[in-house]
């Protein structure tokens, strides 16, 4: 089975004259090549941006010369940036949030875990995604992606009416409600090596957003629900939309709608969380894993 013809993956059709493409995985994701971080032209941009919103998740390997400042700088080239709702950010960089598990810590959940898009309980969730490694557990740490365009686009037609008019409760009750547990004070907040910062009412209030959400750049609809944050459906029983929910979020995570990354060290990947999910893997108890992340503001979806 294809999903999309082979031309769609095709540099030359897409116009890209300044990056090279490798896809990753028939439904999502790519390898950029011929791009250095810390010198991206205005056409290199241009095309970059366009194989992100063509592949939901980019990834750049061998940015050794890739600095806070380049990925700070690269960011705000996609838009302003996100207030991020879990961290308060690096010393001296605000807008900078340390993903980070010690080789000697062991905990139930890391930061990503569970499939989620990002932080969608606020009312202008983050767009757009970026994440530089600097430092790699020798195997395990992978994260996944899944094309909820995709997932959207293969509904039945009927499935598409019913959801059509739908919107989704984000809330980060059951997020919160993990990494709560065990913990001796609920504002004792801490996922391994990462101290939290949360205004936890708020987040567990969440916002209503459309289950089907339309891309503001290119106009693509994909699912907008995930099974970390999507709690219940406006005007639907908790029984109703549990059943229907149960099923989007498995749908929208259908294994051959994925790609799954290994990480090298000095990797950057950029994210469309409008047109995909993602999920962290707890796996490598024993290793270090260090990554740096920032985010684009995103708008009110639509
Ligand atoms: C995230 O969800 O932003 C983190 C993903 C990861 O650490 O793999």
């Amino acid at each position: 089975m294809q999903f999309y013809p082979p031309e769609y993956f095709d540099d030359k059709k897409n116009g890209y004259t300044a990056i090279r493409t490798v896809p990753l995985a028939s439904a999502m994701g790519a390898e950029i090549l011929d791009v250095d971080i810390a010198n991206v032209s205005d056409e290199q941009f241009a095309q970059i941006k366009d194989a992100l919103f063509r592949y939901k998740m980019i990834y750049f390997r061998g940015q050794t010369n890739m600095t806070i400042d380049d990925q700070e700088a690269l960011t705000l080239r996609f838009g302003e940036f996100g207030t991020d709702a879990y961290t308060k950010g690096m010393e001296g960089h605000p807008n900078v949030q340390r993903v980070l598990k010690e080789a000697s810590s062991v905990v139930d959940w890391v930061f990503g875990d569970g499939w989620h898009t990002d932080s969608p309980f606020l009312a202008q969730p983050p767009s757009i995604s970026l994440l530089q490694s600097l430092d790699v557990p020798p195997y395990g740490g992978d994260t996944w992606w899944s094309n909820a365009q995709l997932a959207y686009e293969l509904l039945s037609d009927k499935m598409k009416e019913v959801i059509a008019p739908l919107k989704v409760h984000m809330s980060a009750a059951w997020v919160l409600s993990n990494v709560n547990k065990g913990k001796p004070k609920l504002n004792d907040l801490s996922l391994g090596d990462m101290n939290l910062t949360v205004d936890q009412q708020k987040m567990i209030k969440g916002n209503f957003h459309p289950i089907v959400r339309t891309h503001p750049e290119t106009g693509q609809k994909s699912l907008y629900c995930d099974t970390s944050y999507s709690m219940g459906i406006e005007g639907m029983t908790q029984e109703e939309s549990k059943g229907l929910l149960d099923f989007l979020g498995w749908w929208a995570t259908r294994e051959d709608f994925n790609c799954r990354l290994r990480w090298e060290k000095n990797m950057l990947v950029i994210w469309d969380n409008r047109l995909c999910l993602h999920k962290a893997f707890n796996d490598y108890d024993g290793y270090r894993r260090e990554m740096i992340r920032t985010i684009v503001n995103g708008e009110v979806p639509a």
